[in-house]
């Protein structure tokens, strides 16, 4: 009753893990594998080694963390030997990041025979200047990232925004023009800070960071909500997801697929298997006959 085919690849459940919460290695990959998702994202990693952001990198705030991990990276070479890791028995999608389109095809043609699908970072709100959001803020420069990416490699390209541009839909489109064959959405919020009222310091080391958790959630929603009405690829949800009324919601919105990241560490990788059975029994008991019924369905209610 789960699965479903999305980019023509089968997903036994909709839901996998969101890029870097569990961080590079293909062991904690293949935990959550082994707990009910369906697939799971790595890491952003770049072609060279990048140390990323001194600690503090995370902070608890209400309604989810801030991060700001600085894309800590280490480098395409030795994260090959994780990627072949990766238990192939779930969708294997490898999350890149660069500051060209040259940087990006490079990075795909690379590794796309070790995964299933590339996702491409051109979201994250803490990057370097010229890496992250400010890629996802330009749409000419996007659909170059993704034209070129999609011409290196033969595996479907996932394209992950950000939702601090003024239009979201102008930046699905333009990747969508690029060849894209998703749309992922959001990356985290902000940037946001905390301030220790002690010492009158910002806590992390790079004063700010990227906002995610159930905070973000009607923001993540109303992103694949706007993305859904403007384009013809799938559209994956991530942002805030904790529970199976979480994922019917990104469903009714547009989403094909969903991604669950900062509630792993409130959860554990239980929270897979915990969503899956809801879900399950959400859909047994309602007139859906699958997932790909409830795709967009708050739509067809206008
Ligand atoms: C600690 C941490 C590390 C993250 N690292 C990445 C990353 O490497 N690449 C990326 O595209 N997104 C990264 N993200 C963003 C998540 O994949 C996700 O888009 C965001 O956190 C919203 O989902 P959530 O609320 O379920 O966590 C990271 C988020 C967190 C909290």
């Amino acid at each position: 009753m789960l699965e479903t085919n999305v980019c023509g690849l089968n997903f036994k459940n909709p839901l996998l893990l969101a890029a870097g919460v569990m961080g590079s290695h293909a062991s904690s990959l293949n935990w959550i594998l082994n707990s009910g998702a369906s697939g799971v994202v790595t890491k952003s990693f770049s072609i060279e080694p990048n140390p990323g952001y001194h600690n503090p990198t995370t902070v608890p705030v209400e309604g989810g963390i801030i991060n700001a991990i600085g894309l800590s990276s280490p480098g395409v070479e030795n994260f090959k030997e994780e990627l072949e890791q990766i238990d192939s028995k779930g969708v294997r999608v490898a999350s890149i990041y660069g500051a060209s389109p040259e940087e990006f095809s490079y990075l795909a043609s690379e590794i796309e025979d070790l995964i299933d699908v590339i996702e491409l970072n051109v979201s994250c709100p803490h990057a370097m200047c010229g890496y992250g959001s400010s890629i996802g803020q330009d749409p000419t420069l996007t659909e170059k990232i993704v034209k070129a990416t999609k011409e290196s490699c033969k595996v479907p390209v996932w394209t992950k925004l950000t939702p601090n541009v003024t239009s979201i839909s102008e930046i699905a489109i333009a990747a969508e023009k690029g060849g894209s064959d998703a749309i992922t959405l959001i990356n985290s919020l902000g940037p946001g800070m905390k301030i220790d009222i002690k010492t009158g310091n910002p806590i992390l080391s790079n004063k700010f960071g990227g906002m995610s958790g159930p905070a973000i959630k009607p923001i993540a929603l109303r992103c694949v909500w706007d993305v859904y009405d403007s384009v013809e690829i799938p559209v994956i949800g991530v942002g805030g997801i904790s529970n199976y009324k979480d994922v019917v919601e990104f469903l009714y919105a547009g989403a094909s697929l969903v991604q669950i990241g900062t509630s792993i560490m409130d959860y554990g990788p239980e929270i897979f298997k915990t969503i899956n059975t809801d879900l399950n029994e959400f859909i047994e008991n309602s007139d859906f006959n699958s997932i790909n019924d409830m795709v967009g369905y708050a739509h067809k209610k206008i």
